[in-house]
């Protein structure tokens, strides 16, 4: 065990964890931020989706050791009144079904509207492409993206 400042939504926070403890676990056990999720555990779902310095990064595959003096964001910090365009346009879209691969999917999509403000199809496509639903709310988040991409 050891001794990690990780600066989380803005706080910091000190946890006493095993170095390669995946930061998904520092997320949801130490820190009580259960918005994101765990499918896979091997970065193959995304699920688990968080801000890593502003990139979409997997949680269950990034140790503690790795997140010293990066920014992270959760869907719980993403923004103050859940009133983020991408969040709205989910909103807007009714996009979620059954919601356990939502999180992650408006993290992966917030992340590449603050890096692309007007993606075209492909790249939407490119860049949801390893986020998994299986209630199929592709369609549907795809046009939640491009509603939100006009107010971004
Ligand atoms: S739980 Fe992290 S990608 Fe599936
Ligand atoms: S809404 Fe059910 S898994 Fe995506």
């Amino acid at each position: 065990m050891a001794l990690f400042d990780i600066n989380v939504n803005g706080q910091t926070h000190q946890v006493d964890v095993d170095s390669d403890t995946p930061i998904l676990w520092v997320l949801r056990d130490n820190l009580k931020l259960l918005g994101t999720k765990f499918g896979c555990g091997i970065a193959h779902c995304g699920v688990c989706t968080i801000h890593l310095d502003g990139d979409a990064v997997r949680s269950c595959s990034y140790p503690i050791s790795a997140v010293e003096n990066k920014k992270i964001v959760t869907i719980e910090g993403l923004s103050e009144n859940g009133d983020h365009p991408v969040q709205k346009a989910w909103i807007e879209h009714d996009v979620p079904q059954c919601g356990y691969c939502q999180a992650g999917q408006i993290m992966t999509a917030s992340s590449l509207l603050a890096q692309n403000s007007n993606p075209t199809d492909d790249e939407i496509r490119r860049a949801m492409n390893g986020n998994l639903c299986r209630c199929a709310t592709y369609t549907r988040i795809n046009r939640a993206i491009k509603t939100a991409s006009k107010e971004m």
